[in-house]
């Protein structure tokens, strides 16, 4: 933990193997605390964390606020349907109205990429001592995300002493409409990092081939790559040969509300070519986990038996594991 050097975390580009260290390690001290009886612990006591979400979610928001709690933080929640941003009040300006008010820890999400970095810059510039935590910007980066996908994997694979080093060698499949997203990018640097190979699966019109470039080089503004040696990315279009020999499969919506042009030809056909169904798992051979971020479109990018099924469904899980990440995470930016 004393290697922690991030003031904010905004995209997962910037973590070092170290980082994931010692999110990871930190998550699992959290994650396997008795979760009955005296719940919190006194760490960010005195401290206010602020959840302004300028787009809907209901597990990251939650998440955030019930860790910040576990953790004895305040925690305030903006609406922006009800505030003054109606009135006309800039974005920087409500977020200053904010800190003014106290806050050390403000977690941001917005549907415009770079909306979270650009406030930290600017809070920097004057001053403040505000981390920022990115809770999802556009089709950046959903950096908690991609930390809780990573945690659950590696739990999974040792679920003792989960680390990036359960994921070396592996090889992990997503699917789904990875061109609008964030926790795709995200779950890429995670992934690639520790060593795992990603198998990238869509059609053409949700994942170009660009994609397998997409960790050769730091993104603009970060000079280089903290990670020495990252784990391939492959682009596959066919479902049935990206899961031959697959250790994990994660699937990612259909973002409805992203798409501006007829990118499929009816949700059913998608389904026929690329929905997870244990029909299809036990055709390829994989008796592998299956994750999703949620929120799911049950019958399209998996079956909902499938979905149900705890036997090989870990997204439950990963809503658990998401508490216990977000605990590390603020921890680590309250005590730097
Ligand atoms: N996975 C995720 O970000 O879900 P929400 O949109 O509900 O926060």
């Amino acid at each position: 933990m004393s290697d922690w050097t991030h003031r904010h975390v905004l995209d997962l580009a910037a973590f070092s193997l170290e980082d994931y260290t010692t999110v990871l390690e930190l998550a699992q001290r959290f994650r396997v605390m008795p979760t009955s009886g005296a719940r919190k612990l006194p760490a960010l006591q005195g401290r206010l964390v602020t959840t302004l979400f300028f787009e809907p979610s209901t597990r990251t928001r939650s998440s955030f606020e019930l860790a910040a709690k576990r953790l004895s933080a305040d925690v305030q929640s903006f609406s922006p349907s009800s505030s003054s941003l109606s009135k006309g009040e800039s974005l920087l300006d409500t977020v200053r109205t904010y800190v003014a008010m106290g806050a050390d820890l403000l977690v941001v999400r917005h549907r415009c990429t770079a909306v979270p970095a650009a406030l930290a810059r600017d809070l920097e510039a004057s001053g403040d001592r505000v981390a920022v935590l990115n809770g999802g910007d556009g089709l950046h980066s959903h950096p908690s995300q991609g930390l809780l996908d990573l945690f659950t994997l590696a739990r999974h694979f040792a679920p003792e002493a989960p680390s990036p080093e359960a994921l070396r060698g592996r090889r992990i499949v997503i699917v789904g409409d990875i061109v609008h997203s964030r926790v795709a990018r995200s779950n890429l640097w995670a992934l690639t990092a520790c060593g795992a190979d990603v198998v990238l699966c869509a059609p053409a019109t949700l994942l170009p081939q660009a994609f397998a470039q997409f960790v050769d080089a730091p993104p603009p503004g970060q000079a280089s790559d903290p990670v020495a040696r990252r784990g391939a990315v492959i682009v596959e279009r066919d479902l049935d040969r990206a899961l031959a020999g697959a250790d994990a499969v994660m699937t990612f919506r259909l973002q409805k509300e992203r798409m501006h042009q007829h990118l499929l030809t009816s949700l059913e056909s998608y389904h026929r070519a690329y929905g997870l169904t244990h029909a299809r798992l036990e055709r390829c051979g994989s008796a592998v986990p299956v994750l999703h971020p949620g929120p799911v479109n049950r019958g399209v990018e998996m079956s909902g038996a499938l979905l149900d099924d705890l036997r090989c469904s870990l997204v439950e899980e990963q809503v658990t594991n998401g508490i216990a990440v977000r605990m590390a995470l603020l921890y680590l930016l309250a005590a730097g």
